[in-house]
Formats: C-alpha cells, structure tokens, sequence
C-alpha cells in the first residue's frame, strides 16, 4: 500500500477556543483530537482501505473476537511541539517494529514499518493544532490493532483492524518530577516465561489492574512485578521500565528476558547513559540487591521510565513486610540529568545525535 492509498473524511473540528482550553490543562488521556487512522487487514486481501476518520465510536460486531479472547495490541508514543513550532515524533519506528513483535505473539497480522510510520505522521499532521504548547506537555499516540472477526471459535482472527488515535498529554503522574511511592507485588504476577509479558498487549494491562488497586490502596502510584517463579526477582512496573543507579558509575535494570516489556525509553537512556561514560548491567536485578544497596550507600537512585512517565524518580518500594526508602525528597541527580538530556532531544533543546527525531 502506498502512501496517495489513504481516504481523508475531514471532521467537524472542535472549535479552536475549546481545544484551546483542553490544551491548557490536558491531564492524560482524557482528551482526542478531530481524527483518527483506521486501515483493515483481511487473510485474502492483507492490508487495505486505509482511511483518516472523524474521530469517534467504531461500529463492532458483538461476536467480535476482541471481545471474547482480548486478541489486541497497541503502542504508546509522543509528538512534540518544538520552539520553532516545527513538530517531531520520537522514535516511531521503533514502535513499528514493536508492534509487529507484538503482532507475532498475538498471532496478528504485522503491518508494514513504513505504513505505520506514515499513518502516525498522517494524524500528527491532520490533528497539529492539537499537539500543545506548554512545558511536558505532548500529543500522546495510541496506535492499536483489535481481532474484529465475527466468530465464536478459539483461532487466529482471519480480519483485523489497525487504529491509530491521539491525545494531548501533560505529565502521566500530576505534581511534577517528583519522587513516586511503588508497591511491591507479591500476591499477583504479570507475566512468567512463554507468556506475554514481552508484547504490548491489552490482557497484560488488565491484568495489572488488580494488583494496581492494591498498590493505590496502599498508597503507591505503580505496582513492581516480579519473576513469577522467583519473588526476588524484578521484572518491571504496570506501565514502566525500571533502573537502579550504582554509585560507581553503573546503572542496573532488568534484562530483556521475554517476561518484560522491550521499553523504547529504557533502550534511549541505556544509549545515552552509556555515551556519558556510565556501565549499564541489564541482567537479574533482585529486591534483596536494592534493599541492601540502599542499606548500605552503594545504590544511590532508582527510577521508572517510559513514554508516558518519561522518567519518574522512585522515592519508595513499600511491601508489608518492609520498605526501601531512599530517605530524602529529592529526586536524584542522575535521574534528573537523564531526564533533561532525554527530553531536550524530544523537544529540541538537545542535539538529536542518534537521530531519534522523525519530522513532521
Ligand atoms: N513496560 C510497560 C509494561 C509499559 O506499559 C511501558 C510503556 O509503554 C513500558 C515498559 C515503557 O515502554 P516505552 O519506553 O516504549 O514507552
Ligand atoms: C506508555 O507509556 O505509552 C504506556 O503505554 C504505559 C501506560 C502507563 C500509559
């Protein structure tokens, strides 16, 4: 499928002082611009009728397979207005190839990187006057793909449909770059070997859920998976990466051993702290080796990261049984510094050395 392929139906635009009065304070997610991208794929024909949409609700099937066995995946990435007013999406091809790894696992049809990079900047491009203006704030891109077969049967989906909707976002966690309380879950997994956990789908979020109700209960922002077969071992957040930073130079964080998700964050700031002379481990990372090295000086920061939380510093893992607390307010220095580094490419205060950047 080639580019001049996708249909436009223009939307009734909101007006501009409403949308202007949503970008003031757009919170997360709440909020979806004018259009959005909609391409079918059928096992006879593949990928085709690609189409911008006046954004608004799909007409399903109730027999839609979506709906009985959660066959669906998305991504999550960013559009960001610069100074000079020009427009930039982070990295998409990444999400592209994630997707289509996705996709495999979910045994869903994978769509072409290209397709996907120029749907995304066909919405960015229609919906500009939607990407914000002010300090963190960003278009937030939610790419999808849903089974929309009619049939009750238990097998892969012969018909699928590929989405792309958008939102302005200010920052995920309200209150600034400030230190979040995470609750570590020992009664839930999210994933365990030969399962999900490496592909970005629905089921995985849903079953977060409860454990994250836990978290909040307890008054923590985001829940910590760990190995479902070793309680001692850390795979990730609800909705993050996690690192630890070392006070000899090194960060740690979780290898990508098939339980977590492969974070385009996580893969950006691996790079960045690596050209600033850091050692990154990415291997096994155990409770027991966070709550000892903040017992006694040699782990230093902890932080979450990821297309919505960006960066976010960890101020606390809490469990019933303890709690590893990092003693003072403040976010740390590293994490402060990765996070202005990151986000001065994104916004174009940085040099864009690795070419990250895909213009609009
Ligand atoms: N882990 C999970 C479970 C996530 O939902 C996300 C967010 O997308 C991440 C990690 C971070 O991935 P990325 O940096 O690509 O947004
Ligand atoms: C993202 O960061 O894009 C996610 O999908 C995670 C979620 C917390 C919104």
């Amino acid at each position: 499928m080639t580019d001049s392929t996708f249909t436009l139906t223009e939307a009734e635009r909101l007006p501009a002082a409403e949308r202007e009065a949503i970008l003031a304070d757009p919170g997360f997610g709440d909020h979806f611009t004018d259009h959005m991208i909609s391409i079918v794929w059928t096992q006879a024909d593949g990928w085709h009728d690609a189409q911008v949409l006046p954004y608004g609700p799909i007409a399903m099937d109730p027999a839609s397979s979506v709906l009985h066995y959660g066959q669906e995946i998305f991504e999550g990435m960013k559009a960001y207005r610069r100074a000079d007013d020009s427009i930039v999406i982070f990295r998409p091809e990444e999400n592209a190839r994630r997707l289509n790894e996705s996709a495999v696992r979910l045994a869903l049809p994978e769509l072409p990187v290209e397709l996907f990079v120029e749907a995304t900047k066909r919405l960015v491009e229609i919906d500009a006057d939607w990407v914000p203006r002010g300090a963190d704030q960003s278009l937030y891109l939610r790419p999808f793909m849903i089974a929309d077969e009619s049939f009750l049967g238990v097998r892969a989906a012969q018909r699928a449909r590929f989405m792309v909707i958008a939102s302005p976002a200010g920052p995920y966690f309200t209150g600034g770059v400030k230190p979040v309380s995470i609750w570590l879950s020992q009664d839930f997994a999210r994933a365990g070997h030969g399962g999900t956990g490496a592909a970005k789908c629905g089921g995985n979020y849903a079953a977060s859920l409860l454990p994250q109700n836990v978290a909040a209960e307890n008054g923590c922002q985001q829940v910590l998976f760990t190995d479902a077969g070793d309680p001692d071992v850390i795979d990730e957040l609800g909705g993050m990466n996690l690192f630890l930073v070392r006070d000899d130079k090194t960060l740690l964080t979780p290898a990508l051993n098939g339980n977590i998700l492969p974070g385009i964050t996580r893969k950006s700031l691996i790079q960045l702290a690596k050209d600033r002379g850091y050692a990154v481990e990415e291997r096994a990372v155990t409770v027991t080796e966070w709550r000892e090295g903040v017992a006694n000086g040699s782990i230093v920061e902890a932080f979450a990261c990821g297309t919505a939380a960006v960066i976010t510093p960890i101020g606390q893992l809490k469990s019933p049984d303890f709690t590893i607390d990092f003693g003072d307010a403040a976010p740390g220095e590293l994490t402060l510094s990765l996070r202005e580094e990151l986000t001065g490419i994104q916004y174009g205060t940085h040099e864009d050395r690795h070419s990250w950047l895909t213009e609009i």
